[in-house]
């Protein structure tokens, strides 16, 4: 149905990449989405044990035999995986796509990455990161603009401007997103010239999702004024939705709270048990997109639907012109 620059160097079916979510893109997760048709993306974040790492990295080979994508971290983090150790396991298991994401681009691994023949995607919010990792040998820069659910970096411009401008600025194929909330944005983003798109906030409502039942449910009820930006006082700028531990977040972080202050709500244990409970959710990464997800359904169904309104909004656009 749709063949791109990023179809062809990843070898999927759709032009889809299913973003890594940290406590989220596990196994399961991740196999769901290749097996569907797009890109799933492993957090390799989520493995401070690597014995647990490859282990997981088995059982996506074992669940699906269609390409997959590693992602590295390189966000700061209270306790730092160190990406070598990570990529010794990945080369070890045949890993053949690496995304990286985070405040600077791979420039110490890309050696590694390259010698292993593995492909590399890049993730970044501005030109100039954009033009940086290509410099250095990215096969393919992910884009997504500050509507998106998870980290926004500081210089929040929108998917509409930054798309168009990445792909102006650089010669390898571009992967767009932020706030797609359905086949509609996904077509936008194609057409603003991007040969791929991004999804995450889409994705916490596929059922393969590991996200408490009660979560997704007040999920589909949310609207596109139910996240907010929290962490930039840490110079780590989230959008997240929005609930109580993000309130109570904001207010502290308005009264100047320190690190430690602000620990008891976003640390990384208490967000992942968060996950599994009827509760608030935690800090949940969540993009503006949120106002146009409505329903859980399996990945499959999710990823061909997307497609199919895709198709459905170009042809619709195509109808427009006059002959
Ligand atoms: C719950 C959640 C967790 C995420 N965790 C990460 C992460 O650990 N690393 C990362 O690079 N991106 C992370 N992201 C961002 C996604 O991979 C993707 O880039 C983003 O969700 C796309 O924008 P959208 O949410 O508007 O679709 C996360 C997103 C969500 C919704």
């Amino acid at each position: 149905m749709f063949k791109t620059r990023i179809t062809e160097l990843f070898g999927i079916q759709y032009p889809i990449i299913g973003g890594t979510m940290m406590h989220l893109a596990m196994a399961d997760y991740t196999a769901a989405v290749s097996e569907a048709g797009g890109l799933g993306v492993l957090a390799s974040a989520n493995f401070k044990d690597m014995g647990l790492f490859r282990q997981a990295l088995k059982d996506i080979k074992q669940k699906t035999q269609k390409p997959f994508a590693v992602n590295l971290n390189f966000f700061p983090a209270l306790n730092q995986i160190d990406n070598n150790l990570s990529l010794d396991v990945m080369i070890d298991e045949g890993v053949r796509i690496v995304e990286s994401s985070g405040h600077r681009a791979p420039e110490d691994l890309i050696g590694r990455v390259k010698k292993a023949g593995m492909k590399l995607m890049h993730k970044c919010v501005g030109v100039r990161y954009a033009k940086k990792a290509e410099s250095i040998g990215a096969d393919a820069i992910t884009v997504v603009g500050y509507e998106n659910g998870g980290a926004t970096g500081t210089l929040d411009i929108t998917t509409l401007c930054l798309v168009p401008r990445v792909v102006d600025s650089v010669k390898v194929p571009v992967i767009g997103g932020g706030g797609i909330g359905d086949g509609r944005g996904m077509a936008a983003v194609l057409a603003l010239g991007a040969e791929g798109v991004i999804l995450g906030t889409k994705l916490l409502l596929a059922a393969e999702t590991p996200l408490h039942p009660e979560i997704k449910k007040r999920l589909c009820e949310a609207s596109e004024l139910d996240t907010q930006l929290i962490l930039r006082s840490l110079g780590n700028t989230h959008r997240v939705w929005k609930n109580e531990t993000t309130l109570k977040v904001a207010e502290l972080e308005a009264k100047g709270a320190a690190l430690e202050d602000l620990l008891p709500f976003i640390s990384g244990m208490i967000t992942k048990e968060k996950f599994q409970q009827a509760s608030d959710g935690g800090m949940l990464a969540c993009g503006q997109g949120i106002g146009l997800c409505r329903q859980v359904k399996p990945m499959a169904e999710l990823l061909r639907d997307l497609a199919g309104e895709a198709q459905a909004a170009l042809k619709r656009l195509n109808r427009l012109l006059p002959d």
